[in-house]
């Protein structure tokens, strides 16, 4: 998969995807209009190019008050979003190259007032899903916000996903429509952080295509069938 071109997608504005984006950028203008006075924290894990915080920033009056990291793997991606960040004036925002599974890479801006979780959960196995659902207590400040996105082909998980975070402390505050092919999905974390466990890594990004692949199955009349666990970004 290439990663950079992948954010083309985003240009067509009759995509899934440009539609997706719109909403996660609401609801980032949503959580930051919501968040606490004072200095505000944001990590994005997966961050790519970083459209939905730098597509908001800019022209929100918190713009001052946000320190943010972003950590993404593909380099040129990384350098797309400093070059971006750079050009909107916006010295608080970090692009790092690195596995965002990685929970050292968020120690000192833990717990964080906003968590984003964007073309994530499509790309990595329920196991792993539930493991970063979990690694949310150790990011999240009281009352912080994790913006969370997935694809809702059957077998649809949102539920299931939504379920992990409400076992967890958080409460739904908003959903995308169920007819919709992409899903948002905002949860508010009521609990206290637990500390955040240095050295853990919490998935490994195996990547749609190849979840998808993995998950074909021989069908009862000998043809391939998708199984649970197929996915797309
Ligand atoms: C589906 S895109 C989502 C990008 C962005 N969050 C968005 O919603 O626009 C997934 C991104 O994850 C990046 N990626 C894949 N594995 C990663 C890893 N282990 N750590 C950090 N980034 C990773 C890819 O390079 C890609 O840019």
């Amino acid at each position: 998969m290439d990663w950079q071109k992948w954010h083309d997608r985003y240009d067509a504005p009759e995509s899934p995807l440009a539609w997706r984006l719109g909403v996660v950028q609401d609801r980032v203008r949503a959580a930051l209009d919501a968040a606490p006075p004072g200095p505000l924290r944001v990590v994005s894990l997966c961050a790519g190019q970083g459209r939905d915080l730098l597509g908001v920033l800019p022209t929100h009056p918190r713009r001052e008050d946000v320190r943010a990291r972003l950590v993404e793997r593909d380099p040129a991606n990384v350098a797309t979003a400093r070059r971006t960040a750079a050009a909107l004036g916006l010295p608080g925002v970090e692009a790092v190259t690195g596995d965002a599974a990685l929970l050292d890479h968020y120690a000192d801006l833990v717990p964080a007032h906003l968590v984003l979780l964007c073309g994530v959960f499509g790309n990595i196995t329920d196991a792993d899903i539930e493991r970063t659902v979990e690694a949310c207590t150790q990011l999240c400040a009281p009352g912080a916000r994790v913006i969370w996105t997935r694809h809702r082909k059957a077998p649809d998980q949102v539920p299931r996903i939504c379920g992990w975070f409400e076992n967890r402390g958080f409460v739904r505050e908003w959903i995308t429509p169920g007819d919709r092919v992409q899903s948002v999905t905002v949860h508010r974390f009521t609990a206290t952080p637990a500390p955040l466990q240095r050295g853990t890594r919490v998935f490994d990004f195996v990547g749609y295509d190849r979840l998808t692949r993995t998950s074909r199955q021989p069908g009862p009349d000998g043809r391939t069938v998708r199984a649970a666990g197929g996915a797309t970004p």
